[in-house]
């Protein structure tokens, strides 16, 4: 079948990757892809949230299944879109509708909905200009630090920490009354702050049936000792070594099933990933936050350790079967080491050429913010390159990382040199 992969990042080139190598895949398109995918597949310079020109190629190409990397699209309603069209209900759609997709796309919601159906996260009250009096009071009953979250998308940058009493109320009244995150922040999500360590969970589901894909932990600061300021994600190992049995059980029993519960409950129409931020304090495992999607780092080292064809378990997930499936995962560890620009996340160039590429062995290098220019691959983005390695634990796995990403080379390089340092 033809398949397309919307997106443009490390986590779409991982998907191509692992769709290109199923036999049931014939033609592969993404869009807009990146140097990388232009390898593999068909890139197409469309935007993913231009619903109408994502709809001209699905038919031009005879598509028969989409992949949807990133959130806005899904948030936007992309799904709905496909279903309430005639041309387009008979693709097969992996993400889930606007309604599953308001667990990323609000705060507020995710926090309602884990209320309602007891999932463990941190108390939490929320707050509109309206109340933005009640809020700063509310402050001064709690502990610092302070946790403040906007309620709407803010491209990663919507959840402020701060120690001082003043700042956070300060910030609330920048979010609530001086549209810091602009309408993301409308509604503020006061929260406790958890002190644990941090690992994300990815679940498959087809809104009925689920399968717990492997553990993974990312690295989000840009920082060595995770400090400065918080990225995309600076690399990521799989599987996490604290996530024992005891632990993934709690997590399948007090996370999983409420959640796929709470979906069915409400009658959503989720065919896709719910990917769950967790923090484990003590022993206990909490929600930080949902997204609907797969993460990017951790899509690198989640999906390298998946064996089953992933086509055919998106087939079963598009046709309600998830649970015929059984997910075959490999036994090694993977590690991935993301290069990037120079300055990001703050300001940094583009169009820096990249060295090296046929030189890494053993190693998968996946492309995030690369473009083709004059037949040569340059820098396009923040995060450019990241280098996914499988070992038999992951310190075997991220040294070939390392190793390789002494062969690879653009201007203003830089990378954190301590991915795993905490475990
Ligand atoms: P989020 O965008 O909700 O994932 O939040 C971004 C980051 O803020 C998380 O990865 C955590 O490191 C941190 N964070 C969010 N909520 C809390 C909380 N209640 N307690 C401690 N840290 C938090
Ligand atoms: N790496 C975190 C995310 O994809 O949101």
């Amino acid at each position: 079948m033809n398949i397309l992969i919307l997106g443009s990042g490390g986590r779409e080139h991982t998907f191509a990757h692992m769709i290109s190598k199923s036999s049931h895949c014939d033609n592969l398109f993404v869009a807009p892809g990146n140097a990388g995918t232009a390898k593999i597949a068909t890139n197409v310079s469309i935007s993913v949230t231009d619903f109408e020109a994502v709809k001209e190629l699905v038919i031009k190409e005879k598509i028969e299944m989409m992949v949807v990397g990133p959130e806005d699209p899904l948030v936007n309603g992309i799904v709905d879109f496909f279903n309430q069209d005639e041309q387009l209900k008979q693709v097969a759609v992996i993400g889930p509708s606007k309604r599953g997709a308001l667990l990323e796309g609000s705060k507020e919601r995710a926090k309602e909905f884990m209320a309602l159906y007891n999932i463990p996260t941190a108390a939490y009250e929320s707050f509109t200009k309206e109340s933005l009096a009640a809020g700063k009071e509310f402050l001064t009953t709690l502990k610092p630090p302070y946790v403040l979250k906007a309620d709407g998308l803010a491209a990663g940058k919507g959840v402020l920490i701060l120690n001082s009493l003043e700042e956070a109320q300060k910030e609330l009244e920048n979010m609530l009354s001086n549209n810091k995150f602009g309408s993301a922040g409308n509604t503020v999500v006061i929260e406790e702050f958890l002190d644990g360590i941090e690992l994300s969970v990815f679940v498959l589901t087809d809104g009925e049936n689920y399968k717990i894909l492997p553990t993974a932990k990312d690295y989000k600061r840009i920082g060595e000792g995770d400090t400065g300021l918080n990225t995309g994600g600076m690399g990521a190992i799989s599987p996490v070594p604290f996530a024992d049995e005891v632990f993934m059980e709690k997590v399948e029993e007090r996370i999983v099933k409420p959640t796929i519960n709470g979906l069915k409950t409400e009658d959503i129409d989720y065919k896709g990933f719910v990917f769950i931020g967790l923090i484990k304090v003590g022993e206990e495992p909490y929600v930080i936050e949902y997204n609907v999607r797969m993460g990017d780092p951790e899509t690198e080292v989640v999906l390298p350790r998946i064996e089953s064809d992933l086509v055919e378990v998106f087939q079963k997930v598009a046709a309600g079967n998830l649970s015929e499936v059984e997910l075959k995962v490999k036994k090694e560890a993977a590690a991935t080491l993301m290069l990037v620009s120079g300055g990001y996340p703050e300001a940094y160039e583009k169009g820096k050429e990249i060295t090296g590429l046929n030189e890494v062995e053993d190693s998968i290098v996946f492309h995030a913010g690369t473009a083709e220019k004059d037949g040569k691959v340059v820098t396009s983005g923040g995060r450019v390159l990241a280098i996914t390695s499988f070992g038999k634990d992951f310190p075997e796995a991220i040294k070939k990382s390392y190793q390789n990403a002494g062969k690879l080379h653009f201007d203003k390089m830089y990378f954190r040199k301590d991915i795993g340092f905490d475990l």
